[in-house]
């Protein structure tokens, strides 16, 4: 059985000693920043966490990290544990397909767990929920890990339409929040259509959504492609899904759902917040959401996520998975790449290995994948290496780069590109340059120096050598 929620995914890491319960008193800061650092340490084998005694918060639980380890990744979406992660990209990528195909059933309100509790009115205080600054100059309380969902008011019972996306929210009021939405993404797609028409967009976000589902929002599908499909299909069971109050469909098994609108034009100063890149994000003005009612889940688990100067939770949660739909998107128009090692900063490094069909043919590739829904506001460094090597080689990769890599000609250097709005470097916000690094053997009619490559075919001593190193260990 695939698991389909938050619950599921700690009962199933707890039987693998991979939660760890913090009962004593904690303060809110800086204790739960610092227990989660710690268990960030250990990108391999770090526990998730759940904190059971938050000093101002009593009886509310905390959780972090359900996702953050590769542990935790392979025990959510049934992968072994012990495999590479070129391994895990090929057992993902084998599975894709199938992933698009995932099936969604709607429930009544009255079968959505998510539903259990009510608060409407004059009761909605988001003060209430165990909020704390993850990082000493956020500029307030943010929610770090919601599964945000809005519909395209031209389809807005169009699944295929729907997007589902994760995108900072930050408490402003008690009944009033932030969103940062960055220029290219679905989300701001909906946003962009329903403010023309002058309306307020309906949104609903979740915290503690299903596994699959905070997976998906994070991974830059085609605007028409389902992110709830495709959870469903990571998950390997129905996703099942009810509708919000405001029409908006959301994961029945999320613990929380906060429904409101976006109100439209408005836009007001939100952050600092510290970001994935290591820095503060500065201060700017992003658009509001009024919150309209709040449901969850009866003892709802409350989920966040850390983002800092460190490994963060994302590497693991979406990263390798956002390879995929990278691999799938700069394919589209280059059928010769390989694979797509997107690993870095959710994608600011793509590694792409591919076939050369004729000399400076990695141009090709990284001019395609710049200009493909991967490389739009990531992709700063696109390097492209030789089929036969592992992308996810770091270790090769830079050797390749050693070797193969002649500054004169095989640096590209893009000036004032597309930018991804937190990267520090961006000058304006949303405005950087790329660099492509061509880390291929030439072939006709580019040309190099006389020499020949070292080639060993020992694909069957491999095999035999696994077997014999089998029966001794
Ligand atoms: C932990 C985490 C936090 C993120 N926060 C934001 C954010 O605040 N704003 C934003 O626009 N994108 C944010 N992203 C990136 C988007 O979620 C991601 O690019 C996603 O693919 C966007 O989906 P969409 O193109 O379907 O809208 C975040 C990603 C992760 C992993």
């Amino acid at each position: 059985m695939g698991i389909t929620d938050l619950r599921g995914l700690i009962k199933e890491l707890e039987t693998r000693k991979q939660v760890v319960r913090i009962t004593d008193e904690v303060f809110p800061e800086p204790d739960v920043t610092r227990f989660v650092k710690a268990a960030l340490d250990d990108p391999d084998n770090g526990p998730a966490l759940i904190f059971e005694n938050i000093k101002g918060y009593k009886g509310q639980k905390l959780v972090f990290n359900t996702l953050a380890s590769w542990k935790n990744w392979a025990t959510a979406f049934d992968v072994d544990t012990s495999t590479s992660v070129y391994d895990k990209y090929k057992i993902m990528e084998e599975r894709w397909p199938e992933c698009a195909k995932g099936e969604v059933e709607f429930v009544d309100a009255a079968d959505a767990p998510c539903q259990e509790c009510v608060i409407e009115g004059d009761d909605i205080n988001m003060y209430d929920l165990p909020m704390f600054r993850s990082n000493t100059g956020d500029g307030g309380f943010f929610i770090g890990k919601p599964a945000i969902v809005t519909v395209d008011p031209d389809a807005p019972d169009d699944l295929n339409m729907t997007n589902v996306g994760m995108y900072r929210i930050q408490i402003m009021e008690k009944d009033t929040t932030g969103l940062q939405i960055m220029f290219d993404h679905d989300g701001a797609n909906h946003l962009r259509k329903w403010e023309a028409r002058g309306e307020n967009m309906p949104i609903a976000f979740c915290v503690g959504a299903p596994p699959a589902v905070s997976s998906l929002a994070c991974i830059p599908l085609d605007y028409n492609q389902s992110e709830f499909n495709y959870a469903a299909g990571l998950q390997g069971e129905p996703l099942k899904l009810v509708k919000a109050s405001n029409g908006i469909p959301v994961p029945a098994y999320a613990e929380y759902v906060f429904e409101g609108e976006v109100l439209c034009g408005v836009r007001e100063p939100e952050g600092p917040y510290g970001e994935f890149p290591g820095t503060y994000s500065g201060v700017r003005n992003q658009c509001i959401i009024k919150i309209k009612r709040i449901t969850h889940r009866k003892d709802p688990l409350f989920e966040g996520m850390y983002l800092g100067d460190c490994h963060c939770e994302g590497n693991c949660m979406s990263n390798l998975i956002t390879c995929i739909s990278n691999t799938e998107a700069i394919r589209e128009r280059t059928p010769e790449v390989v694979a797509v090692n997107a690993m870095v900063a959710h994608g600011m490094v793509l590694i792409i290995s591919a076939k050369m069909k004729f000399g400076n043919f990695a141009k090709i590739v990284a001019y395609n994948a710049a200009s493909s829904s991967a490389g739009i506001g990531h992709g700063k460094f696109i390097i492209v290496v030789d089929p036969w090597v592992d992308p996810f080689d770091y270790e090769m990769v830079l050797t390749k780069m050693s070797f193969r890599v002649r500054p004169d000609k095989d640096i590209t250097i893009i000036p004032y590109d597309v930018g991804m709005g937190l990267d520090p470097c961006n000058d304006p916000v949303g405005v950087c340059g790329r660099v492509f690094i061509d880390a291929t053997t030439p072939v006709a009619p580019d040309h190099m120096r006389d020499v020949q490559q070292i080639e060993i075919d020992y694909a069957e001593q491999a095999s035999v050598l696994k077997r014999l190193l089998a029966e001794i260990r």
